[in-house]
């Protein structure tokens, strides 16, 4: 009887000091605050840990990014109805760091993060209309693949303290931009199946891929950053400064 007791409160106390210690993954290890290099430490620790961090932490709520579910994506203009149901982005896992401007001051900083990735989103295409003068028509699976997609990120870095006093990181007002090198279309079934048709409409998109491009990537990028912040947002709200920064005080 006692020795039950003293496993159900063990175990109590465990579950209580695992949801109350707000630790990093091991895969991160903390930088020094008043390291002159801190930037360049923290650099390499995004470097390090980005291809896990995409995959998700379930233990501190971190959702895995990678692939990105997207909302529906709907273009209706020039002529042309495409809509994208059930899309997803892949690829941010692998993706590379290009840029990062990080101060950690006491109220609100400059925040910049770049990443570059060959990315492919996948979906259930319905296309309808005229890519320039060419007539396109056709539902089915949808792959398209974007390489060297580049995003900028540019953000507010504030300080918002917990409950207990200790300050967190968060990310307000995201700007961002975006380049992408080149992309090529895979819609399987167009023209129902006609695979003449579907090779020269295919061929004649993908050699107009900007075209169908300026449409398609800004709601896709729009939403792939929204949850990029949100990630990043949720493991700043879960992780004090303190617990990320070895000698940071809250002031
Ligand atoms: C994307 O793929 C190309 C070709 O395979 C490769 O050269 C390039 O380095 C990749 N880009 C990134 C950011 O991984």
């Amino acid at each position: 009887m006692h020795f039950k007791i003293s496993i159900v409160i063990y175990v109590t106390l465990f579950c209580y000091i695992n949801a109350e210690e707000d630790v990093l993954p091991s895969f991160i290890k903390k930088c020094d605050f008043n390291d002159k290099e801190l930037e360049r430490c923290i650099r390499k620790q995004i470097e390090n840990s980005l291809s896990r961090f995409t995959k998700g932490i379930p233990e501190l709520g971190v959702p895995s990014i990678d692939p990105v579910q997207l909302d529906d994506i709907n273009i209706d203009g020039n002529g042309l109805k495409l809509k994208f149901a059930e899309a997803a982005m892949h690829g941010l896992s692998n993706s590379k760091l290009t840029d990062l401007k990080v101060d950690i001051g006491s109220d609100e900083e400059d925040f910049n993060l770049g990443f570059k990735g060959n990315m492919s989103l996948t979906a259930k295409y319905n296309i309808d209309g005229k890519i320039l003068i060419l007539p396109i028509k056709g539902d089915g699976d949808a792959v398209v693949k974007a390489n060297n997609v580049e995003v900028n990120i540019q953000s507010k870095l504030v300080h918002v303290k917990d409950s207990k006093g200790r300050s967190h990181l968060k990310l307000i007002t995201p700007n961002y931009k975006y380049d992408i090198q080149s992309t090529t279309f895979d819609l399987k079934n167009l023209f129902n199946g006609n695979k003449e048709l579907a090779e020269t409409t295919l061929s004649f998109a993908n050699e107009n891929w900007r075209q169908l491009m300026d449409d398609l990537a800004p709601p896709a990028i729009k939403q792939i950053v929204r949850t990029v912040i949100k990630a990043i947002n949720k493991f700043f709200s879960k992780i004090p400064i303190s617990e990320m920064l070895e000698g940071y005080k809250d002031s």
